[in-house]
């Protein structure tokens, strides 16, 4: 099934709302305030978008991203989070590498890079959003996947990370757990989901993981029941992020191995590493007053600004080191020698 035709089939008045929206590049750079707070460089690049009050290190509650933020990436005014998934880099050849661009989703053609967001109730496809949700609180934040994960089983601990190989822009089926085996003439996007349960106490944990959880039989998707330890249903934010790999799809490109040649900026060749990061940071209780409206995607509480004004959002870069943008660099940023 097609976007397209998903969008097509709202016939039914929804309870809650399902919204979308594009956001731009707001920095690639390599810090992790979650992970590596304070750490300049932080162990590998990312690509982040949101709010510009991001930086090395974000005390939770007291770095207030609504507050401290004078502009936005994101389509929706009020939303000054931060999200961001590592970078992505084409290994040539010879053994250099150069920084996968991304772009705007259907609809967001004009964005400068960066991802979609979705905020869901119910699972993508659903009109009804029949599930009421609690928004996020001030000063959470979560992470999820493993960089560490190299086996499809250390993957399936994280159910819905996945890649789409986009035959076209609209392609949505089927998503894999690893790195798509085969050029993609539209891209790969890339799919996190974040768990939907919370624990109704903790705005983060050690591991950034533990205080929240998948539900605790069925999935998201089939309405199961979160458990008793995390009793609070939370939206499943998703991120999708387009890589676009036209400019390295060719069989001359590709290595002669039959192997593929994308790697992320951890070193991992597998994609089954595949982790995002949150940080929530929508004004006041905006997200909460968007999600009880009665909309699928299009949501008049939604107050939004154009592709031109997210464009216009960035962040200085802080770590000052070849990325590899526009031209073959010898190692990925932060990573030991090459691998050969
Ligand atoms: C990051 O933001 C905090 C405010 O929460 C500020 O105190 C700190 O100086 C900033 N750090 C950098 C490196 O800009
Ligand atoms: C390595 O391959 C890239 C991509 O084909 C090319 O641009 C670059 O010049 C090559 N570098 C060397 C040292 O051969
Ligand atoms: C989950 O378990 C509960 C209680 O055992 C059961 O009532 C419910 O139908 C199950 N839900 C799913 C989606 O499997």
């Amino acid at each position: 099934m097609r976007w397209n035709s998903l969008v097509g089939l709202a016939l039914v008045a929804p309870s809650h709302a399902l919204i979308r929206f594009g956001c731009s590049q707001l920095v690639v750079d390599r810090l992790d305030p979650l992970v590596n707070p304070g750490l300049t460089p932080s162990p590998h690049l990312h690509q982040i978008i949101g709010g510009n009050s991001f930086n090395a290190s974000m005390e939770p509650v007291e770095h207030d991203l609504a507050k401290l933020s004078t502009c936005t990436t994101c389509q929706p005014a009020d939303d000054f989070s931060n999200y961001w998934t590592a970078a992505l880099y084409f290994r040539s050849r010879n053994g250099t590498y150069k920084r996968v661009p991304q772009k705007g989703n259907v609809g967001f053609e004009g964005q400068n890079g960066g991802m979609t967001v979705y905020y869901m109730q119910n699972s993508l496809g659903d009109f009804q959003q029949k599930s009421k949700v609690k928004a996020f609180q001030p000063g959470f934040r979560m992470l999820v996947g493993s960089p560490l994960a190299s086996t499809k089983p250390e993957a399936d601990k994280f159910p819905q990370l996945t890649y789409t190989c986009l035959q076209d822009m609209n392609t949505r089926y089927p998503e894999t757990k690893n790195f798509p085996q085969k050029p993609c003439p539209a891209g790969t996007m890339v799919n996190v989901r974040f768990p939907t349960c919370w624990d109704g106490v903790n705005l983060d944990s050690p591991d950034h993981m533990s205080h929240v959880s998948y539900p605790a039989n069925g999935t998201f998707e089939n309405q199961g029941p979160c458990p008793a330890s995390h009793p609070v249903r939370i939206p499943q934010i998703l991120y999708e992020v387009i890589f676009e790999t036209k400019e390295f799809n060719t069989k001359e490109q590709w290595p002669a191995d039959g192997s593929q040649p994308f790697v992320w900026s951890f070193s991992d060749t597998t994609g089954y590493g595949n982790h995002g990061d949150y940080v929530f940071g929508w004004k006041d209780d905006s997200l909460q007053k968007i999600l009880d409206e009665e909309c699928y995607v299009n949501c008049k509480t939604m107050k939004t600004q154009s592709i031109d004004e997210m464009n216009k959002c960035s962040v200085p870069i802080t770590v000052d080191e070849d990325i590899g943008d526009t031209n073959y660099i010898e190692s990925i940023p932060g990573q030991k020698s090459p691998m050969l």
